[in-house]
């Protein structure tokens, strides 16, 4: 079926039970559904949303198009949790279709104001030359979950001197007053950030660009996100338009951060270190932060990018959210590692240890298709280690280091079913270190590498055979002593 204009932006109401059911059946039998990430029941899903830690329970929303694996009429689609982990079904809690949004409710934040929850997104309109005009709207959420939309757009025009693409407001708190940034592009072409500033999350009045020394990078920056972090001000963007350079900027579009002093509203000039990008793998996007129960920055990211097919798009759907991850600075560097209470899934555990010379090796019990595990591996000397997972006799998807070269790559090339492969089909980083600590956590379709506690983070999506279980070491030209720790998952 050809997605057409009419098909992307069909409304889910107009669409019989009887279609529905038939695309939920084909999406359900998909041998690559997930078993412990956030996925679409049907259709497309994108960006995290008005993400928020709101009287007791985390509430996430996500980018959301019931239909089919395309990207059409958006709705903020709501889940929330008492734990990070489990996640119960909320349904729609923001459909679009008023005046200011009849073209998707987009991307946008939450922040907690007088007992409530405040949404703040981007209204997506075309007029009838399908000329886009973002507004940005506001929806309150109550304590009893009810969400309503503001009638009004809180920011109705674009600034002079920036195009169409103007959206995805991010809220925070400073000094008493409220802050949203907005990824935007100028006129030149060139993506920016642009402050407003309110007192009651209604006014808002432009206070003008957020001055980074980025001043030719890329041509649209999508999902910015700010927060300070053990006192340093954290820029968070997707920035469109970034040359591939060496093993950098590898994806088709990037996403990264800048850290320096702390915002300063007066003159709104941001003194920060270089671009760096928060994840080598090959999937990872537009990703939003919040402040968690106990003070921790917790982040979560699509686990998807546009403008890719994905194999799970002729079953209906496409995309997944990554795992939350707690936030932490180190040495300048933004540190990511899984939230704590992901233990809560361990299942069953198993211990490994040896030491491999020329050779590929299985432990016993060491198997399985959806699970978290962590591998030491030290005294290295040979001149390749690592992990082939999701594997079988013919797939795998493959973690070396090469430690003499100082690199770590991940190989999809013989993972399964062909994704994105325009875009190559390894990702690399360089790692200067005596031992490797790898602790990954694989599902149906994905696989996420928190390397050395978090220094470096590799996500991506993986389309292998469902018999793909086998999980097998090695070291080559040399010898390595490994230690294994491996929980099924549910
Ligand atoms: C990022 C993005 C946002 C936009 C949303 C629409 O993937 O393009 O900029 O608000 O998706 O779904």
């Amino acid at each position: 079926m050809e997605w057409t204009r009419d098909r992307r932006y069909r409304r889910i109401e107009e669409v019989s039970s009887e279609k529905m059911k038939e695309l939920t059946n084909r999406v359900t039998a998909c041998p690559w559904r997930q078993s412990f990430h956030i996925q679409p029941k049907t259709g497309l899903l994108n960006d995290p949303n008005g993400f928020a830690y709101f009287q007791g329970t985390y509430h996430l929303f996500y980018q959301w198009f019931p239909l089919g694996p395309v990207h059409g009429l958006k709705y903020w689609y709501h889940v929330k949790s008492k734990d990070l982990v489990h996640w119960e079904d909320a349904g729609i809690g923001i459909a679009p279709g008023y005046l200011y949004d009849n073209y998707g409710a987009y991307s946008g934040s939450a922040i907690e104001h007088n007992d409530k929850l405040f949404l703040m997104y981007t209204g997506n309109t075309r007029d009838e030359n399908w000329v886009r005009h973002p507004y940005q709207c506001m929806a309150v959420m109550n304590r009893e979950g009810a969400i309503s939309k503001l009638e009004e757009p809180v920011i109705s025009a674009v600034p002079k001197r920036y195009t169409d693409h103007f959206r995805d407001p991010k809220v925070w708190k400073q000094d008493d007053h409220f802050y949203a940034v907005i990824g935007a592009q100028r006129e030149n072409m060139t993506g920016t950030a642009v402050i407003y500033q309110s007192e009651d999350l209604i006014d808002w009045s432009l206070e003008g660009e957020l001055k980074t020394s980025l001043q030719n990078f890329g041509y649209m920056w999508e999902c910015p996100d700010y927060f300070e972090l053990d006192n340093q001000g954290i820029f968070v963007f997707s920035p469109q338009g970034i040359e591939a350079e060496g093993d950098l900027y590898q994806n088709i579009y990037q996403s990264g951060y800048i850290i320096g002093e702390p915002f300063n509203p007066s003159d709104r000039t941001f003194h920060h270190g270089s671009f760096q990008e928060l994840d080598r793998g090959f999937d990872f996007y537009a990703p939003q932060t919040t402040l968690g129960e106990d003070g921790r920055r917790i982040l979560v990211g699509w686990m998807g990018l546009p403008e890719i097919d994905y194999p799970s798009d002729v079953n209906g759907w496409a995309h997944c959210l990554t795992l939350p991850r707690e936030l932490s600075v180190r040495n300048g560097k933004l540190i990511q590692q899984p939230v704590k209470e992901l233990k809560l899934l361990r299942k069953k555990e198993q211990n490994a240890k040896g030491v491999l010379e020329n050779e590929v090796k299985m432990f016993d019990g060491i198997q399985g298709t959806a699970f978290e595990m962590v591998s030491e591996i030290s005294s290295l000397q040979a001149e390749e280690v690592g992990i082939e997972l999701r594997a079988n006799e013919t797939k795998k998807t493959v973690i070396t280091f090469y430690p003499r070269m100082k690199k770590l790559t991940l190989d999809r090339s013989c993972s399964g079913e062909e994704v994105g492969s325009k875009y190559g089909t390894s990702r690399a980083c360089y790692m200067d270190t005596a031992k490797l600590k790898l602790h990954l956590f694989v599902d149906t379709s994905s696989v996420e590498i928190f390397v050395n506690s978090g220094e470096e983070v590799f996500t991506s999506r993986i389309f292998p055979d469902k018999d793909c279980d086998q999980i097998r070491f090695f070291a080559k030209n040399g010898r390595a002593d490994f230690k294994v720790q491996k929980w099924d998952i549910r």
